[in-house]
């Protein structure tokens, strides 16, 4: 039986990532992956194939819509096929990068599905039914999530999608509705309006983004309804019905009250996720769950049982591939009789539409209800050179300072670039940055990030292009 001092059990952002840190300590390891590629749902169905159809979708939207005020003449023609076998190609690059790195670091790459059968002890059940069983010191959980379904509604992947569904379409739906305004429905609803489609978006919630700061949450629905989306707030969806040519979809006030019936081609739901534990004996183990199904830790991620750790999607927490990395190498590092660790105030949440919107730390709703008193330093991007001469004036940044210390506890971003501005902010709360020390760093002129440097000089009342 081949032993080992680690089992990974999945290949997701968290697993992959864990498993090359706990290489690099010196800790003999394997990871099974029950999937044909690995990198989890990030690399196949998530992060990857999505960012993809964001970034060519909003490169032919601009193709129509503002290359013309550029000086450029062109009048792009969709490709359908085309932009998925790029977003294919991207995946691919992205899965067999994982495969070089697990090999590249020795370790073992097992496929098949694995079971808990004992502390210590993995069962692994190739795609030939062939079982194998492997040993270890520490077993990691890192099974990922699924999408969350709506009772009554069944996923065909064809015309009632989920999120993997929605990455494949084979043509543009005429109307597309979507089931939820949380970040899968905002980016691949992006996707598909950019591409030709209505878009209808239905929400349990009065607003769009829930958990986000307010302003954030408002401007971003506004932003969104002027290119063209339409949401029905309060709402849910009861039922579709399947029998027709179009889908027709029973809407009703999230209360209850008189169902409407909305017509649409495809029927998104992107309602959430949730935790994956199927198949794994978890119970049969001893490894106990949350309330909600998820696998519960320690501060360490020791699960219930001795020797059974548990990160990512699986545990509770913010569903990000940059959480699961970084609870991979914390647990990784633990294992190895390091001082792993995550800090939770400073994970960066980023959705990727146009303008993107970028956040970490506390929203001015959090603060309010815990009490702590706090200075806004707001700009918006109209005030913004770089963002003026590249029309892309939509947004603000806005800074959320302690009232006594000065010290970050929040930055919200609505702009272009969004998603790789908000690093700066992430890392000035990790190292327990004021306002000021932001206000104080030179940042080079002409660009976006300026307009956090001019936020964090609002906070004291003195920023200098407003
Ligand atoms: P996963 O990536 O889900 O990996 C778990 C792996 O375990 C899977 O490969 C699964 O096959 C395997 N597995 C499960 N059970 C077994 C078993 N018994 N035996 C063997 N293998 C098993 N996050 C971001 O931070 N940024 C984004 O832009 C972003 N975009 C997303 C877009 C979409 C459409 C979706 C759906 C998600 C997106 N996410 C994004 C979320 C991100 O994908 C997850 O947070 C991340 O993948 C979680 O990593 P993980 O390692 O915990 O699990
Ligand atoms: P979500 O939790 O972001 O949003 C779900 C939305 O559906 C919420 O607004 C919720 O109020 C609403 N909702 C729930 N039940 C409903 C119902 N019955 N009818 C109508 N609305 C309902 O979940 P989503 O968008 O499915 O994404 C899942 C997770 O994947 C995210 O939470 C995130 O962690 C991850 N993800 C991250 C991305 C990123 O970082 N850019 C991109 C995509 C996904």
């Amino acid at each position: 039986m081949a032993s080992y001092d680690l089992i990974v059990i999945g290949s997701g952002p968290g697993g992959y990532v864990c498993a090359i840190r706990a290489a690099q300590l010196g800790l003999k390891t394997a990871v099974v992956e029950k999937r044909a590629t690995f990198g989890g749902t990030c690399l196949n169905i998530g992060c990857i194939p999505s960012k993809a159809l964001l970034h060519a979708s909003e490169l032919y939207e601009e193709a129509g819509h503002t290359f013309s005020k550029m000086g450029i003449g062109v009048a792009p023609k969709l490709d359908l096929k085309g932009m998925m076998a790029f977003k294919d190609r991207g995946v691919d690059g992205n899965v067999k990068g994982v495969d070089f790195l697990l090999k590249k670091n020795k370790i073992d790459a097992v496929r098949g599905t694995a079971r808990i059968a004992a502390p210590g002890q993995v069962e692994v059940t190739g795609e030939d039914g062939k079982v194998q069983t492997l040993e270890a010191r520490s077993i990691v959980i890192a099974t990922g999530s699924d999408v969350a379904r709506l009772k009554g509604i069944e996923i065909d992947e064809q015309r009632i999608v989920s999120s993997t569904g929605a990455l494949s379409l084979p043509q543009v739906p005429k109307h597309l509705l979507v089931v939820g305004a949380g970040v899968i429905g905002l980016e691949l609803g992006s996707v598909w309006r950019r591409l030709g489609a209505q878009v209808t978006v239905v929400e349990f919630l009065d607003g769009v983004l829930p958990g986000m700061d307010g302003e954030v949450r408002r401007q971003a629905q506004r932003l969104f309804e002027k290119q063209g989306m339409t949401f029905k707030l309060s709402s849910k969806v009861t039922a579709v019905d399947t029998s027709g040519k179009r889908l027709k979809a029973s809407v009703e006030p999230a209360k209850g009250g008189t169902p409407e019936t909305i017509e649409a081609d495809v029927v998104l739901v992107s309602i959430g996720r949730v935790p994956y534990t199927d198949g794994l004996g978890l119970k049969e183990a001893g490894v106990a769950l949350d309330e909600r199904g998820r696998v519960a830790v320690d501060s360490h991620y020791a699960t219930s049982v001795p020797g059974i750790w548990a990160i990512g999607d699986v545990i509770a927490g913010p569903m990000l591939a940059h959480k699961a990395e970084d609870e991979g190498v914390a647990v990784a590092e633990i294992l190895a009789g390091q001082a792993g660790h995550v800090n939770y105030d400073a994970i960066p949440n980023v959705v990727y539409t146009y303008p993107e919107i970028a956040v970490v730390g506390k929203s001015e709703e959090e603060l309010k209800s815990a009490g702590i008193a706090y200075n806004v330093g707001k700009f918006p991007m109209t005030a913004n050179g770089r963002a003026k001469v590249n029309m892309t004036t939509e947004g603000f940044v806005k800074i959320l300072a302690d009232a006594t210390t000065d010290r970050v506890l929040g930055v919200h971003l609505v702009c272009a670039d969004a998603g790789n501005m908000i690093a700066e902010a992430v890392l000035a709360m990790e190292f327990g940055a004021s306002a000021e020390d932001i206000a104080r760093t030179c940042h080079a002129h002409p660009t976006l990030p300026e307009a956090v440097k001019e936020a964090a000089m609002a906070v004291a009342k003195r920023a200098i292009h407003m």
